[in-house]
């Protein structure tokens, strides 16, 4: 009899946008008249700008034209547009890229998620909490999570809390992990960390002989100017961390898909034998063996987006999200509510009311005020009591969302407590 991988029955139930999705269908369905507003993922609603429009027109022309067709391309993406993202993204930053330690993906979502693959299974992983759950499903999945304890907790991982109590500033791990997860600017917290508090894990990941895996997707929401867009601004990280981007958020890509990762080729692990192994062949190894590459269109309309043109059409939807967030912020705290996050990302993190849970909250804003946000408990144990809003929704629909708290009065009045 064949076996199921037996780490997969260890996962909860569903994924927790699945999660959120069937609620919320299941109330639209018993209440269809209710005018839902979602503000729950963060998905973005601003149509894709222009200048990648028609870069794509363009490429599908091209395909339709034996002289320019295209069948496979290199698995690790075009040069164009690694060439692109290199003069773009990171060299006014100081940031010296060879094409080879960049592989473009469609997805960070899937980079994220498959990176760990290349790590050993025994590897103790950390991650900051709460947390982008991609990263803990599917390190479950792998085997390398241990169990889940009847405190949300899985008991082989490390957890970095982050809360109101710390200013949502990881401390370092207490116990060494091998691996350890950052995403700044946070989702869901929507924080930042400033270059020292950043150089602090690069210095304790150099000296422990840990990787960070750092998550960037939200780098270019960035507003202040003391907080680092990618972990090479400072000193050291080559050696010990791979960073993750994406187009989804940065240039409405989420349905197109497209994002990529830096692997510099000084980062290494050790292998059975204690010999030191760099993770940038054996990244290519898995990408040239399980991937065929990003389509040629999609990243012809990536490399659109680092056009003049394409830059300024993506930075007013990004000003556009970031008034959202704006709103928001003063709605919620108009309402009586302690509001973080927001400043430098899309993401807005409030405490819940009245020591209430996160679903009851969940609950609470979708049955009174047909709002639909995501339980901080959602994202690990160290969110419960707190609740994400995205500033990805349309600004009708954020306004609209701030009306009905305005007029549902203080926070007390319609949570019913
Ligand atoms: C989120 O809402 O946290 C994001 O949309 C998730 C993602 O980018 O996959």
């Amino acid at each position: 009899m064949v076996h199921v991988n037996d780490n997969y029955l260890k996962l909860p139930g569903s994924y927790l946008f699945s999660e959120i999705s069937r609620r919320v269908s299941a109330y639209q369905a018993a209440h269809p008249e209710a005018k839902l507003i979602r503000l729950g993922i963060g998905d973005v609603t601003q149509p894709l700008p222009p200048a990648v429009i028609r870069a794509l027109h363009e490429a599908v022309d091209e395909q339709a034209c034996a002289k320019t067709f295209k069948g496979y391309g290199p698995e690790q993406g075009y040069s164009f547009l690694i060439d692109a993202i290199r003069e773009h993204d990171f060299l006014p930053r100081g940031i010296e890229l060879s094409g080879d330690e960049i592989f473009i993906s469609d997805g960070a979502k899937c980079d994220v998620a498959n990176f760990q693959e290349i790590l050993g299974g025994d590897s103790v992983v950390a991650v900051t909490d709460p947390v982008y759950p991609v990263y803990v499903d599917s390190n479950v999945m792998a085997g390398r999570a241990g169990e889940l304890g009847p405190d949300g907790r899985w008991s082989r991982l490390v957890y970095l809390p982050c809360t109101a109590e710390n200013n949502f500033i990881p401390a370092l791990p207490e116990k060494r992990p091998d691996v350890l997860y950052l995403c700044f600017p946070n989702n869901p917290t929507g924080t930042t960390l400033k270059y020292d508090e950043l150089a602090r894990f690069v210095e304790y990941a150099r000296e422990k002989e840990c990787l960070i895996l750092f998550d960037a997707a939200y780098e270019a929401f960035i507003q202040e100017d003391d907080v680092p867009h990618s972990i090479y601004e400072i000193e050291g990280a080559r050696e010990v961390a791979v960073e993750f981007r994406s187009f989804s958020k940065t240039a409405g890509f989420t349905g197109l898909r497209c994002a990529f990762v830096v692997v510099p080729k000084e980062v290494r692990a050790r292998d059975a034998q204690n010999t030191l192994r760099a993770l940038n062949p054996l990244w290519n190894r898995r990408q040239t063996t399980k991937y065929n590459g990003c389509p040629y269109i999609v990243q012809k309309a990536a490399a659109a987006v680092y056009t003049k043109e394409g830059q300024a059409q993506i930075r007013a939807a990004i000003d556009g999200y970031m008034e959202n967030a704006a709103l928001i912020r003063t709605g919620l705290a108009e309402s009586g509510l302690q509001v973080y996050g927001g400043v430098n990302a899309p993401y807005i993190w409030l405490k819940t009311p009245g020591d209430m849970d996160s679903w009851t909250f969940f609950e609470s804003l979708l049955t009174r005020l047909g709002l639909v946000g995501t339980p901080g408990a959602g994202f690990g144990p160290s969110g419960e009591g707190y609740f994400r809003l995205t500033a990805f929704g349309g600004r009708e629909n954020t306004m609209e969302a701030m009306r009905r708290i305005r007029e549902a009065g203080h926070w007390s009045v319609w949570c019913g407590k």
